[in-house]
């Protein structure tokens, strides 16, 4: 008799996006004449650029001819594009060899499925607020306790407020595998060397591992910010960086990813080289490759053309964020993030509720943003508005803020 992994049963409903299109759905069907304004998509809205749209045709060309057609390829992905990642990393004077690279069809598959590597009895540290995956991928796993009072026993949480710049202090207790996402979706805050660097220090000398999603790592303009978790020194030792091309170059429904285990990683019984070989077995096991269509458009995101071209698409949403964050600050709207990240965290006025500040920004300025709430605990007082969308769009959203919001 089969049963089911009644770890499912403990996730928190996915109560979010259907609240928010439940109350959206309300509010359009009382007022259909008034459009609703999208501020809280995570989602690109802009084409590919030419020189990526050129790169993904050549890949479909490649299919059409017999001496260019290939069918599976290999599971760690295109050895090329492995080697042209590495040598990307190398102008930020990362070193990598392709062997620790792993191509695959996204960050989230990989910051989902990367906890399998780890024990069971692995304790698990988040920042809150969080990106749901890294969460709910370890409750599925078997590593929390049922959720209770907006929080899940046996999780360490990590919170992220405006005293420590939305950026974690260090766990007081012992953690084994420390998620942490920067530039960070949902609050925007991008972590500096030093901060990462406490972080290093901390998981080598306790033996933990870091989990680092840069996957908006190229809406950082500040040279000095780190990139990649790999420029500061000892991170080889204790981290996987899990990367995207979905930001970066409006993959999103393309689908390309990659991941870094360095051969250097160790933990408690791995020595150096086990995690990468287990990761290399993981994937090999459970993943097909990502589609080589897909790996010829990264290739051309890779070129010098198709960096300069998804910069310019990159630059356009941070000028859609900066023209979010000039209305809220001429309003008197405190707001963090949004400049070298696509997401802005807007602190409610008046101490509001995350919920009661939706719906006052619906019903008064007819705009939707995302309850701060929903990413966690210490997200209540706080909206999550997005820079991804059309310009004329962001546009009238903002216009409708500074007009219509009484705050
Ligand atoms: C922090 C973070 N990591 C990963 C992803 C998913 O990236 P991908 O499209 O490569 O799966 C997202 C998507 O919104 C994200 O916000």
């Amino acid at each position: 008799m089969a049963t089911i992994n009644t770890n499912f049963d403990k996730l928190a409903a996915g109560y979010l996006f259907s609240e928010i299109a439940r109350r959206t759905k309300e509010f359009a069907n009382k007022n259909p004449d008034i459009e609703i304004l999208r501020l809280g998509i995570g989602n690109t809205t802009e084409p590919l650029v030419p020189a990526v749209i050129n790169g993904l045709a050549k890949g479909v060309e490649k299919l059409s001819r017999v001496e260019t057609y290939s069918g599976y390829g290999d599971e760690q992905g295109n050895l090329l594009l492995r080697e042209t990642l590495g040598k990307w990393y190398q102008k930020r004077k990362v070193f990598l060899d392709p062997g620790e690279i792993f191509i695959s069809d996204g960050a989230k598959s990989d910051s989902a499925n990367i906890q399998s590597l780890f024990s069971k009895d692995s304790v698990i540290a988040v920042c809150d607020p969080v990106y749901p995956v890294y969460v709910d991928s370890n409750v599925i796993a078997g590593r929390t306790g049922e959720f209770s009072g907006g929080k899940y026993k046996g999780l360490v949480y990590l919170p992220c407020n405006e005293e420590n710049g939305f950026f974690p202090d260090l766990p007081k207790r012992k953690v084994d595998l420390i998620y942490i996402c920067s530039p960070n979706n949902p609050t925007g805050a991008v972590a500096t060397k030093k901060q990462l660097k406490n972080f290093v220090d901390f998981a080598v000398k306790t033996k933990a591992v870091i989990v680092f999603d840069a996957a908006y790592f190229a809406y950082i303009s500040d040279p000095k910010l780190p990139r990649s978790v790999y420029e500061v020194p000892g991170a080889k030792e204790c981290a996987i960086e899990i990367n995207s091309f979905s930001k970066w170059a409006g993959f999103c429904g393309v689908r390309l990813g990659w991941t870094v285990v360095p051969m250097g990683l160790v933990c408690k019984n791995s020595p150096q080289g086990k995690l990468n070989m287990l990761w290399n077995r993981r994937q090999t096991t459970m993943f097909n490759g990502a589609s080589n269509i897909a790996q010829e458009g990264g290739l051309a995101v890779l070129s010098p053309k198709g960096v300069s071209q998804s910069q310019k698409v990159v630059d356009y949403y941070m000028g859609n964020a900066r023209m979010i964050k000039k209305t809220l600050s001429k309003m008197g709207l405190k707001s963090f993030g949004g400049d070298n990240a696509p997401y802005i965290w807007l602190k409610t006025p008046g101490n509001m509720k995350s919920w009661d500040f939706f719906d006052k920004l619906l019903l008064e300025a007819h705009v939707v943003g995302i309850p701060g709430s929903g990413f966690g605990f210490s997200g209540e007082g706080y909206l999550r508005l997005s820079a991804f969308g059309h310009r004329e769009n962001i546009q009238k959203a903002v216009e409708s803020i500074y007009q219509n919001l009484k705050i």
